[in-house]
């Protein structure tokens, strides 16, 4: 069954398959979001890499209004606000899978910094497609066991507005050792600080497929 994932502007993303799930949703105060987070359709999974503001963003929000399983590092969701709003919340932990109907969810290291707990990236399996968010990851060379343990990815979202992490340059090796079928470069051009040529980071991505969306952008997978 396809998968339909769009770019929503920053690092937020939504998949659209048999579940519906948006990663780290910041909409609100989102110079580029597409939508608002209260046009949004039916969600069923919320997920959060870090607790930084431009990824938890509307998290807690979007997980109460829709009664969507918040899924975040075990800290985060342990967060007062976080309780408050679903007991369907699940905290996991770098290196660790949950499985639900119709969907596998991962968590991967992701090299940063965070406020409570550790900054992550996922694994979404999701009608047989693979996806992989690297968070706000910095290059680390261990990638290349992410599709080794979790499976062949179907596309990798990749932050590359350099300054917070990877430059074009930086991200462009990650997409080497992530091998997927697809690359989407995230993370630049929200603010004038994270400016970057999104051809030049396809450029050395060759002679992967690179999908450069703008902000309200889809492919299906
Ligand atoms: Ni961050
Ligand atoms: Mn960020």
């Amino acid at each position: 069954m396809p998968v339909k994932l769009t770019y929503l502007g920053h690092a937020a993303v939504l998949l659209q398959g048999t579940k519906t799930v948006i990663i780290d949703p910041f909409l609100t105060g989102n110079p580029k979001a597409s939508i608002g987070a209260g046009n949004l359709p039916k969600i069923d999974y919320v997920l959060v890499t870090h607790d930084h503001y431009d990824h938890l963003g509307d998290a807690f929000d979007i997980a109460k209004k829709h009664k969507a399983a918040l899924v975040a590092i075990f800290e985060i969701v342990q967060l007062p606000a976080a309780k408050k709003i679903h007991p369907q919340s699940i905290g996991m932990n770098i290196g660790g899978t949950i499985e639900a109907e119709g969907i596998r969810i991962s968590m991967t290291p992701a090299l940063h910094s965070a406020g409570v707990g550790a900054p992550a990236g996922f694994v979404v399996e999701l009608d047989g497609k693979r996806i992989y968010h690297g968070g706000d990851t910095a290059f680390f060379s261990d990638m290349a066991y992410i599709p080794k343990f979790f499976g062949k990815l179907d596309v990798t979202l990749v932050p590359m507005g350099g300054y917070f992490g990877m430059d074009a340059r930086q991200a462009a090796e990650a997409v080497k050792l992530l091998k997927p079928k697809t690359a989407i470069p995230i993370h630049y051009d929200t603010w004038p600080l994270i400016h970057t040529d999104p051809a030049e980071f396809r450029n050395q991505c060759r002679p992967t497929d690179v999908r450069i969306l703008l902000p309200g952008n889809d492919i299906v997978i």
